[in-house]
């Protein structure tokens, strides 16, 4: 695999569920690339894809068309074994709900030696790694305890440190911090940031939270199961400080569609048909003439 591409690439995605007779597509021709050692935060509506994605980058549910690389694996091509072997070694999952990601009746370093010891790591490796792993979310002190005695946030650093333990590449995180405090959750946040810029890893977290873009290198913009907007962290040098601003794109994705920001169809009365003129520095979407007058500029 050549060193610049992207580690995820999504290109034109499609899930589609089916319940009884009906067809819910979740995922309608998304396109997405993130690059390895990235830090990325994914947000969007209820019900707009977002763990349809993970639960697909994850290994967890099988996409129905398109295509999805993670490194070398494609995962439309992965057999059924190829798939566990993908979801043991490739990627470490974050849930929400502190319990999904946890065994109640063992202790916090047991926990962490269960991936590892379902993977077959001999035991001393597997201790040595929990012990290391445990310090590294700074729970050294909590060690012997079971869950029972673990705040919100111990519980989903231990999760953090439940998805090292078989050091896949890509760390997955749906709502980690949603039942969490806010400075709790800023410090769960910090940890996944250290984990992409001192262990190189690939990190996506899914979020209703739009002030995750603090966190993040890159915020993904997710509508109807399409990818829509895009926000990039700049870091900027000012006389003596360091500014952080934020610089909003619309995804123009490969077949030349764009979503349109809902306030913005809401406010310029955009319905069904739009007319595009071409000017110097761009187009103008516009309301065609005998529907009203609305447009919008749009530079290119
Ligand atoms: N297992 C499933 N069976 C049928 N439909 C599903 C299934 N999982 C998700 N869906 C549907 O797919 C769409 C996308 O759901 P998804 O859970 O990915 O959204 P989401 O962005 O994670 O929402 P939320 O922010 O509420 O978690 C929704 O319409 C949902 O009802
Ligand atoms: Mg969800």
């Amino acid at each position: 695999m050549h060193a610049n591409q992207p580690f995820i690439v999504c290109d034109n995605l499609v899930k589609i569920y089916k319940v009884a007779d009906l067809e819910v597509v979740a995922l309608q021709g998304l396109d997405l690339q993130i690059g390895r050692g990235e830090l990325v935060g994914i947000v969007g509506k209820s019900g707009s894809g977002k763990s349809t994605l993970l639960q697909i980058l994850g290994g967890l549910d099988r996409p129905s068309a398109g295509r999805v690389t993670v490194g070398s694996h494609d995962l439309l091509a992965l057999d059924h074994s190829g798939l566990v072997d993908y979801t043991r070694h490739t990627t470490g999952f974050v849930w929400q709900q502190t319990g999904r990601n946890l065994l109640p009746y063992l202790s916090a370093l047991k926990n962490i030696e269960l991936p590892m010891l379902v993977a077959g790591t001999p035991r001393k490796l597997r201790q040595a790694r929990a012990r290391e792993l445990i310090e590294l979310v700074g729970l050294g002190h909590r060690a012997t305890h079971r869950l029972t005695a673990l705040s919100g946030g111990e519980q989903q650093r231990l999760a953090l440190a439940i998805a090292l333990a078989n050091d896949p590449p890509l760390i997955l995180a749906d709502e980690p911090t949603g039942e969490l405090d806010a400075r709790t959750a800023a410090y769960i946040f910090d940890l996944f940031g250290r984990l992409a810029s001192d262990y190189g890893k690939t990190v996506v977290i899914v979020s209703h939270d739009p002030g995750i873009k603090q966190h993040v290198g890159r915020v993904i913009g997710i509508r109807d199961g399409r990818t829509s907007t895009e926000t990039v962290r700049q870091q900027a040098r000012v006389g003596e400080a360091e500014e952080t601003s934020h610089a909003e794109y619309m995804v123009l994705d490969a077949a030349g569609r764009l979503q349109l920001p809902a306030d913005v169809v809401d406010e310029l009365g955009f319905r069904g048909r739009v007319t595009i003129e071409r000017v110097a520095e761009g187009v103008i979407i516009r309301t065609p003439r005998d529907d009203g007058g609305s447009s919008g500029r749009a530079a290119s």
